[in-house]
């Protein structure tokens, strides 16, 4: 489902034999569960042994919310109770999606002028919310929940709870205290998966359940890759020999530039920037992992990465198999001088565009390009690259000796922030 593509790179075959021993030993971390923060690697069997009743309690849930002709879904959470969702959706729905139901995001900022501009939106709508906190205490999400909250009892009155969904700890925090208090349907993130980790847990499925998004095939996807992805073996395992191209590559680079060609993608960037950046960027170490959607961005980064300062690698993340056709059409009076490439498929033309790109990179420029040739735009390929992620990041982790699955960096400014507003 995911080839590795790494003929547009300087690696040889004895550098990636070079690396062996050290993928050998993570290896071990990850399949012997010995390694640093070895207590949240739940996410590596949950494919094959998750809840199945929650499964369908989500869909009964969805249910019963399309019965009553629910439109809008808030999902309210920040970084891994967010960016998966939110990355699934476009991936399968692309990013215009005309069905009649719409998801928004909010918790993700505290911008008074994003909150009011959703409560004003949302004004006619008939929403509901599913609110997403392992913690239950991050603030952005907090301060947006209290918000949406009083404003959906104000709406529903002691109906309001029916139009909530929680998704949090299983036994513990302040949102499952309230959840329980106010008996809202809750859905557990498992403790032992960390939130980066959890999209394939009710934290995305709820939200990709909403869209229509088949979570059944999602997890299908995403066992054959728990079948596929813990072997040990870089020539038949993608993920790792993925991890350790990256890995030879950052000896020297230390910027990942991850680059794809369709904007459904751009947020599955954002979800894998957010997962490899707090997963490995710690102790004073990791690749930095940054961006581009293409072509837009070749008229903008695109400058600095043929012309600039050598300071990164890419890795493309590219399928030819779009879910639609479309032609170009042929013009009468060919004013545009585009008849060249009337009847061709746009899908064709953006392939020329990323390989003659790939080629300026690498080629002209020395910019090493790691190609990810994904099947095509599947709930099944989504759910094995999700896992194809999580496996490949604990791997490049554990290959500079750094604990995947905290993020001690994040909470400074969180205690920061508090001491600000006196709490
Ligand atoms: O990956 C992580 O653990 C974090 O990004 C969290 O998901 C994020 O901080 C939100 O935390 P919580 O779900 O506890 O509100």
């Amino acid at each position: 489902m995911i080839k590795v593509n790494l003929n547009n790179t300087k690696i040889s075959n004895d550098d990636l034999k070079d690396v062996k021993k050290l993928i050998t030993k993570s290896h071990e971390y990850i399949t012997k569960e010995n390694g640093k923060g070895s207590e949240w690697l739940g996410w590596k069997d949950w494919p094959t042994n998750f809840n199945k009743d929650e499964i369908k309690s989500i869909k009964n849930k969805i249910n019963d919310w399309d019965s009553k002709g629910v439109d809008t879904l808030l999902v309210i959470g920040i970084g891994g109770s967010y960016l998966g969702a939110k990355a699934a959706i476009d991936f399968i729905k692309g990013t215009h999606d005309n069905s009649d139901k719409e998801v928004i995001f909010v918790g993700t900022n505290l911008s008074a002028d994003y909150i009011n501009s959703v409560i004003k939106k949302i004004e006619n709508k008939n929403w509901a919310i599913n609110i997403i906190s392992k913690s239950g205490t991050t603030l952005e999400p907090a301060v947006s929940f209290r918000i949406f909250r009083q404003l959906l009892e104000e709406k529903h009155g002691s109906k309001a709870n029916r139009y909530i969904a929680a998704v949090t700890s299983g036994s513990t925090g302040t949102l499952y205290n309230i959840a329980k208090k106010e008996e809202y349907d809750t859905y557990v993130i498992p403790d032992n998966i960390g939130g980066r980790y959890s999209v394939t847990t009710p934290v995305g499925l709820f939200a990709m359940q909403f869209m229509g998004i088949n979570i059944d095939n999602v997890m299908k996807g995403s066992a054959k890759a728990q079948k596929e992805l813990l072997v040990n073996d870089i020539d038949k395992n993608p993920a790792y020999k993925y991890a350790a191209a990256k890995h030879i590559l950052s000896n020297g680079k230390n910027i990942e530039l991850y680059v794809n060609y369709d904007p459904r993608m751009t947020y599955l960037s954002e979800w894998i920037k957010q997962l490899h950046g707090e997963s490995q960027g710690k102790d004073g170490k990791g690749i930095f992992p940054a961006s581009v959607t293409n072509s837009a961005d070749l008229h903008s980064l695109g400058q600095f990465i043929q012309d600039g300062s050598k300071v990164l690698f890419e890795t493309v993340i590219w399928s030819s198999k779009e879910r639609t056709k479309l032609k170009l059409p042929k013009s009468k009076s060919n004013d545009d001088n585009l008849n060249f490439l009337a009847g061709k498929d746009l899908s064709w033309i953006n392939e020329q565009a990323f390989k003659g790109v790939v080629k300026a990179h690498y080629k002209d420029a020395g910019v090493d390009n790691i190609i990810l040739d994904i099947k095509d735009f599947s709930e099944e390929t989504l759910g094995y690259l999700i896992y194809f992620f999580f496996v490949s990041v604990a791997m490049s982790c554990y290959m500079i000796d750094v604990n995947p699955f905290d993020q001690p960096g994040v909470e400074i400014y969180k205690s920061y922030m508090k001491d600000l507003l006196n709490k």
